[in-house]
């Protein structure tokens, strides 16, 4: 991969220190011959760019971006110049008056808008390029792209100009959204504002607590709008407007909620409700949640009764009972019994059974037979790829209660698992020392309020994450200290 030779600064809150630095470079992205689409209806990844641009061109309506600058004012009168990193057709000149404006968009294959003012331009670059770093206002939407689908060398390269200008380990698992909050961190004066049209998420993810710490440490004030409405449609995460104000002193973080018409709700805690939002726990002692396992591919490892009976695989032997989603089974299911295992699963014709794969065990005639008959261009992703042979994954432990990681009022479905049942996907599970009672964990978690306690998710939908089960699991089975037997005289 090439790098190319660039000025950035180590970032402080009155004057920016001068280095030579690399950037990595990107390239535009080729236009694909035949693109292939995903589930969210999204194209492939190109192999030859550190990320798909396809995946990440999801234009601003015109009203957001009218709305925008409307709320931009309530921050700043004068905008100064101004620089838009991922500027699409440079749909953001339009609407504000400002000295200048530089749109910065790599793909120069996209439109331009003709009625863009004299004082726009629109430069079709690499963001992580810009050379100038005294801008007044750094706007954008830029690219929503997760870690694994960003290129590891080019993410390692910019994580350590990261660390070198700015001082802090970006977390490794960050969204590429993060690394261009802090590229206009970068390219923004000491008194510079910064507003930024990205998912919600980054105010409470671990994978973003190095910038937030290092936003606190600078106090400068934090505004986030939240979007009520949907409004970049099919994407399934909740937006927000961000503002970082680098002219700020107080270190203040305030939440807003906003609808798609920019009517403003002030909100006392990020969680939108008047409790704070669950902190995240590694794994405590005594019970604990685990992630659901990933397999690979559902459709090849997880069958239904009918596929299983048809390959003649056996229930002990080949595999074994699992959940991947809880979205059938009623809320007032307490216990997932052989019998309701019955009703919600098997009977309904869902993914209910993990074939049991695994390199260590004997794989029965009718399992390989099976597993001959997948053709490779299904499990030619990335979690099959890197194993050998390509079917063989790690047995997970059953847990003692299964729990759906979303939900969207109180709290996520939870079920004691009585017929031991392995959680696959974005069904956890919760595990303990000998001691604990299934029952007592669930009628425990029961009566917590989840829903005020995280972030929504996308539109109504909200998530407990796995660190966040664990402290609140932290929480209701404290570890009991031990009695001290005073000493005799
Ligand atoms: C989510 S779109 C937003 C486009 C436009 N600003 C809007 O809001 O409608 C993000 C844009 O960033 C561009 N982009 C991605 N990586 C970039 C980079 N490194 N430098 C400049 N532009 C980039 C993409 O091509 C895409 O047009």
């Amino acid at each position: 991969m090439s790098y190319h030779a660039q000025r950035s600064v180590v970032a402080s809150n009155t004057m920016p220190i001068l280095a030579t630095t690399k950037i990595p470079k990107l390239t535009p992205a080729k236009k694909q011959s035949a693109p292939q689409v995903d589930a969210l209806g999204l194209k492939s990844l190109p192999s030859h760019t550190p990320y798909g641009l396809d995946r990440c061109q999801i234009d601003t309506p015109d009203k957001i971006v009218k709305g925008f600058w409307k709320l931009i004012k309530r921050h700043r009168r004068h905008l100064g110049s101004v620089i838009d990193l991922g500027a699409g057709d440079g749909r953001f000149a339009i609407g504000a008056k400002y000295d200048e404006y530089q749109g910065y968009e790599i793909d120069p294959e996209r439109g331009r808008r003709t009625n863009l003012p004299p004082n726009a331009k629109l430069i079709h670059k690499c963001a992580f390029e810009v050379e100038r770093e005294d801008f007044s206002v750094c706007v954008g939407n830029p690219p929503y792209v997760r870690h694994h689908d960003i290129d590891g060398a080019w993410r390692e390269e910019l994580t350590r100009r990261i660390k070198k200008d700015l001082g802090f380990t970006l977390n490794r698992l960050a969204n590429l959204f993060v690394y261009f909050i802090c590229l206009a961190i970068l390219k923004t004066k000491s008194d510079g504002l910064i507003a930024m049209l990205v998912p919600y998420e980054w105010v409470s993810r671990p994978s973003a607590k190095a910038l937030r710490d290092f936003i606190s440490s600078k106090k400068w004030d934090v505004h986030v709008y939240r979007f009520k409405d949907e409004i970049f449609k099919g994407v399934l995460t909740t937006a927000s407007i961000s503002i970082i104000d680098k002219a700020g002193t107080s270190g203040a973080w305030k939440f807003y909620d906003i609808d798609s018409d920019f009517n403003v709700e002030p909100k006392r805690k990020m969680s939108g409700s008047n409790q704070a939002v669950l902190n995240y726990l590694r794994r405590p002692e005594k019970v604990w949640a685990l992630r659901g396992l990933s397999p690979g591919s559902q459709e090849i490892f997880v069958l239904t009764e009918d596929e299983r009976t048809r390959f003649h695989l056996k229930k002990t032997k080949d595999v074994r009972p699992c959940v991947t989603s809880l979205r059938g089974v009623p809320k007032t299911l307490q216990r997932l019994t052989p019998a309701a295992f019955k009703k919600h699963y098997i009977d309904k014709g869902n993914r209910c059974w993990l074939i049991r794969s695994n390199a260590r065990l004997s794989i029965s005639k009718e399992l390989r037979k099976y597993l001959k008959k997948i053709p490779a261009s299904k499990h030619d992703n990335y979690t099959c790829n890197n194993r050998r042979p390509w079917y063989a994954f790690k047995q997970h432990p059953s847990p003692k209660v299964l729990y759906a990681s979303g939900f969207t009022s109180f709290g996520p479905k939870i079920v004691s698992n009585d017929i031991h049942a392995i959680a696959v996907g974005s069904v956890h599970g919760i595990h303990s020392d000998r001691k604990q009672n299934a029952q007592k964990i669930v009628s425990k978690l029961r009566n917590v309020n989840f829903e005020r306690q995280v972030v929504a998710h996308a539109g109504s939908l909200k998530k407990v994450e796995v660190g966040q089960m664990n402290s609140t699991l932290h929480a209701l089975f404290p570890i009991a200290k031990k009695k001290e037997i005073p000493k005799r005289p």
